[in-house]
């Protein structure tokens, strides 16, 4: 009586398969790795800015002043876009925002928070006032006239659509990224919609690190 094979050919060819996925993952790892260091630590930001996310802009303040692009030049700032009767994606950013800054301690100085309305119909100047008396004194709230909205909207390549609601009541679905722009205001990374904030810290100290 002839011992059958404890290892039938099937079985051996899957080992092997299996062994080569193993050996490829590692190989690519192991590139990942390298290459990352061949391009340097960027903190989690862009290594170069990209110049099509961005540009000129005229707002107007929770004080009714006049804030441009212009303005924010020489400081490092996250923008973010929304609406103040968001239910839950703009507060929990900028209460997360309040947290950041005050993890940051006095480097939270060196940049700054902006937060643009996408519905400037009900985010009158005032309105973003009151709304953001609930967050950080530092977050700078933007609002103005539509043509100026959308105007920040497109060059921000910012995703806002009205979404009517029962009555004549509507809400504002909206993009949830934090964009980051170094001193030159040019984009250079972003934030995700609830980000482990150590993540956030790590970009938010390298943005400043850079200027
Ligand atoms: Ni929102």
């Amino acid at each position: 009586m002839t011992k059958k094979r404890t290892n039938p050919p099937p079985l051996r060819v899957l080992a092997w398969a299996a062994i080569a996925v193993l050996v490829g993952a590692l190989g690519a790892l192991t590139l990942g790795w390298y290459r990352a260091e061949i391009a340097g630590d960027t903190g989690g930001l862009l290594s170069k800015p990209v110049a099509t996310i961005g540009g000129p802009f005229e707002l107007v303040d929770t004080a009714g002043r006049t804030v441009t692009d212009k303005d924010l030049l020489g400081k490092p700032r996250a923008m973010f876009f929304g609406f103040t009767y968001c239910p839950d994606v703009c507060p929990t950013t900028l209460w997360e925002a309040s947290q950041w800054l005050e993890a940051l301690g006095d480097d939270a100085d060196k940049l700054r928070f902006v937060y643009v309305t996408v519905d400037p119909e009900r985010d009158t100047p005032e309105q973003m006032k009151d709304y953001l008396t609930a967050f950080d004194p530092r977050i700078i709230g933007l609002s103005g006239a539509r043509p100026q909205i959308d105007q920040v909207i497109k060059g921000y390549r910012v995703y806002a659509k009205k979404v009517a609601l029962e009555g004549d009541d509507y809400t504002m679905d909206h993009t949830a990224t934090v964009y980051l722009m170094n001193g030159k205001g040019e984009f250079v990374g972003t934030v995700a919609y609830q980000e482990d904030q150590e993540s956030v810290l790590k970009k938010l100290r390298r943005l400043i690190e850079n200027g």
